[in-house]
């Protein structure tokens, strides 16, 4: 069957990075679209869904999910090609794929996405905020969830939903324990201010880069930790190139499904509307699955044998919650503090 593509940018035919480049370069954004508007009604739409961690995540799930029932309910009209574990595109490529349309759907960590919806994402990454996932889930499900994903339009994305995965914890090639073991370690983290600031405060060597390559420049010792759900670490294999696992859960990871706004927009409303029904129901799925995939993951990860795993006293972790307040006045500078409040407001954190 022949398939229609429908990208804003037509220089893409092929998939990767060397077609986003070449798309970076010239966007002929209404050429795209005057070609969406003459694609033939027979042939299916098809929808790239580019995401950066494996097929057995709670994200990679609900990613194949949502392929299958926007498949069946749309009738064959749309086709969802996914690709995971950065295949397509890794962390930041991705999301400047998106905006001009080369990928039309991702769910990337809130961590990520202040590059394109502003610096209120980042207060998700401050440190020990929420005390459990239905805190988490209080402030999405609220209009303070939807206000944050507005933020993305300015940026020409539509943010659909919020998909669950889960509090991180440490991992290093020596014990951590005490905020002192964090000294001069190159540590892993996402591309957040907010996590870069998390990693200086405890004397550690912040270090972004892709998920993709965490594993090898762990392997090759040119780092020295980072920081996870259970979930990720055992899916890209780091508790195999690490000695040592903290269970902090000092911070949360949770992802927005984003589309690019005129894709959306440009397709027919039955088609969107089927579509916006198989991703609520893909919703449901993720957010059910994600903890406890946590748990199996760690559990993988204890019977292994390969990790120290160590699981701080409530002491210990008083006494890094109290050292790493000070990110908190560190990042008002990007973070709207009304939008913090607002935050803390739903989660029902005492100010
Ligand atoms: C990371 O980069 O560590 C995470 O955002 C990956 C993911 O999508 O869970």
């Amino acid at each position: 069957m022949q398939h229609t593509r429908i990208r804003l940018n037509d220089h893409i035919q092929m998939p990767g990075r060397r077609a986003l480049t070449r798309a970076l370069v010239a966007a002929p954004l209404a050429m795209g679209l005057s070609r969406l508007q003459a694609a033939p009604a027979h042939k299916p739409i098809v929808i790239q869904f580019s995401h950066v961690v494996t097929p057995d995540t709670a994200k990679g799930q609900a990613a194949l999910r949502f392929k299958a029932l926007a498949e069946s309910r749309t009738g064959g009209r749309v086709q969802i090609e996914v690709y995971p574990n950065s295949t397509l595109y890794k962390d930041r490529e991705e999301l400047d794929a998106l905006k001009i349309g080369a990928v039309q759907m991702l769910a990337p960590s809130l961590s990520k996405l202040a590059k394109v919806g502003g610096g209120d994402f980042e207060a998700f990454d401050l440190p020990f905020l929420f005390k459990d996932a239905a805190a988490m889930r209080a402030v999405i499900d609220s209009p303070v969830g939807a206000s944050l994903l507005g933020k993305l339009q300015a940026s020409g994305i539509k943010g659909l939903a919020y998909w669950d995965n889960g509090f991180k914890v440490f991992t290093a090639n020596r014990p951590l324990q005490s905020i002192a073991d964090f000294r001069a370690l190159r540590i892993r983290v996402q591309a957040s201010r907010v996590l870069v600031e998390q990693m200086k405060t405890l004397g550690s060597v912040p270090s972004v880069s892709p998920l993709i390559e965490v594993y090898q420049a762990l392997k090759d010792g040119k780092l020295d930790g980072q920081e996870n759900t259970p979930s990720n670490i055992v899916t890209q294999r780091l508790h195999e190139v690490q000695s040592h696992m903290t269970v902090s859960n000092h911070g949360y990871l949770a992802y927005a499904v984003i589309v690019n706004q005129a894709f959306w927009e440009k397709l027919p409303a039955d088609i969107r509307s089927a579509l916006e029904g198989a991703l609520h129901d893909a919703t449901i799925y993720a957010n059910g699955i994600a903890a406890s995939e946590n748990a199996r993951a760690l559990e993988q990860i204890r019977s292994t044998g390969r990790l120290a795993i160590y699981k701080p006293s409530a002491q210990e972790l008083a006494a890094w919650r109290t050292a790493l307040m000070p990110v908190y006045r560190q990042s008002s500078g990007w973070i709207d503090p009304a939008m913090l409040a607002a935050i803390q407001a739903q989660a029902r954190i005492p100010p």
